[in-house]
């Protein structure tokens, strides 16, 4: 890794990808395996239709084409990549997917390692990385986020199931003394309410030997509050945003695009309504991909920059939420 002597150091967006599976699963399909209805899942989520991974997909995978259509954007030779942070619930190794990812790569000079922060997680790796960058540590990052929760969700469960898919997306961003468009960006986190949301180990009592028990890994199915998280992300989005906004001196009518993580298309709204952001400048993709917890925003950013809805210094607000409970924001500026 070359060391880099900047006296200011700031981030600067040069690219972005992503990938879903090719497996298509509608509100059709899902009504007949669970009670309920094309017409419900619409009008409570906005969701039409989701991805789910093929049984020889994985994370690693699905991460690995996000990144690589990031680095053909921002024309960087593989090599010269320093960072690979991956955001996911759902390592195909419990150990660590992003070393796997910077293997596939063939990112030989780059240290990669998994950031877990359920649908917060993309943009708690984001921030992560741009103070990496800022602290002159490194120049070249990937920042992905990739789930495969169809893995994790009770398909029995009707309260749960419909919201769910997969997908990757990935950003390359980069350290410059020119400028710095990572504008600001606030976190929080409050675990007394981390009961609404949980995809919690379940352990399994064994005996190694006859007075020396153990307790064998494994998961319990995704348990969720929906009404409480719905509650919570229409409350705590606006502030955190609103306060991120002022503390950068910035107000929500300056903001180009609103990008939250893609839940549910009526808490996308309210947020909006709250802060008074015109609809046609909130993007929303989850019709077609549903819930990909930290694989949205980027999956979002990624078909706007290629559909050219985002250009070059457009400014972005954008927001995660999600188990933990966790949130934070970010305002950016495309470039
Ligand atoms: N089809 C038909 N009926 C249903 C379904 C379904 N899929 N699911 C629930 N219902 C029924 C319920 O049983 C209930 O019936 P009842 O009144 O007879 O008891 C009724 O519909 C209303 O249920 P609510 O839970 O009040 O429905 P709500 O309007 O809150 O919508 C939803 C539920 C869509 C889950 C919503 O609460 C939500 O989106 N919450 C946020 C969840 C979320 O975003 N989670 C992920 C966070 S990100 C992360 O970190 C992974």
């Amino acid at each position: 890794m070359e060391e880099i002597k900047f006296n200011q150091i700031g981030v600067s967006f040069k690219g972005s990808g992503s990938y879903v599976p090719d497996q298509i699963l509608t509100n059709e399909e899902i009504s007949q395996k669970v009670d309920t209805s094309d017409e419900w899942i619409k009008s409570r989520t906005g969701i039409s239709e989701r991805r789910i991974s093929r049984v020889e997909d994985n994370v690693a995978d699905m991460g690995y084409k996000a990144a690589l259509t990031a680095i053909e954007m921002a024309n960087w030779d593989i090599k010269t990549i320093d960072l690979i942070v991956l955001a996911t619930s759902t390592p195909n190794d419990l150990f660590g997917s992003a070393p796997s990812i910077q293997a596939k790569l063939g990112a030989s000079n780059a240290v990669a390692f998994d950031l877990t922060a359920a649908c917060s997680g993309f943009l708690f790796a984001l921030i992560t990385t741009s103070q990496f960058l800022k602290a002159g540590n490194f120049k070249r990052a990937l920042v992905v986020g990739a789930d495969q929760l169809s893995s994790f969700v009770d398909w029995n469960d009707r309260r749960s199931c419909i919201l769910f898919g997969d997908g990757a997306g990935a950003l390359a961003i980069e350290a410059t003394n020119e400028f710095d468009n990572f504008i600001g960006f606030d976190m929080r986190t409050d675990g007394e309410r981390g009961c609404f949301l949980n995809l919690p180990s379940k352990n399994n009592e064994d005996s190694i030997i006859d007075n020396i028990q153990f307790l064998s890994g494994g998961f319990s199915p995704i348990q969720m509050n929906g009404q409480e998280v719905y509650k919570f992300a229409v409350k705590e989005v606006p502030i955190i945003l609103d306060k991120l906004f002022k503390k950068t001196n910035y107000s929500s009518d300056k903001v180009d695009w609103l990008i939250l993580h893609q839940a549910n298309q009526r808490i996308l709204d309210s947020v909006g309504d709250r802060l008074r952001i015109p609809k046609e400048k909130i993007l929303s993709n989850l019709e077609k991909y549903g819930n990909t917890s930290a694989a949205t925003i980027p999956l979002m950013i990624d078909e706007a920059i290629r559909n050219h809805s985002i250009k070059q210094n457009d400014i972005i607000a954008t927001s995660g939420f999600g188990a933990g409970l966790s949130w934070g924001a970010a305002l950016i500026k495309w470039g």
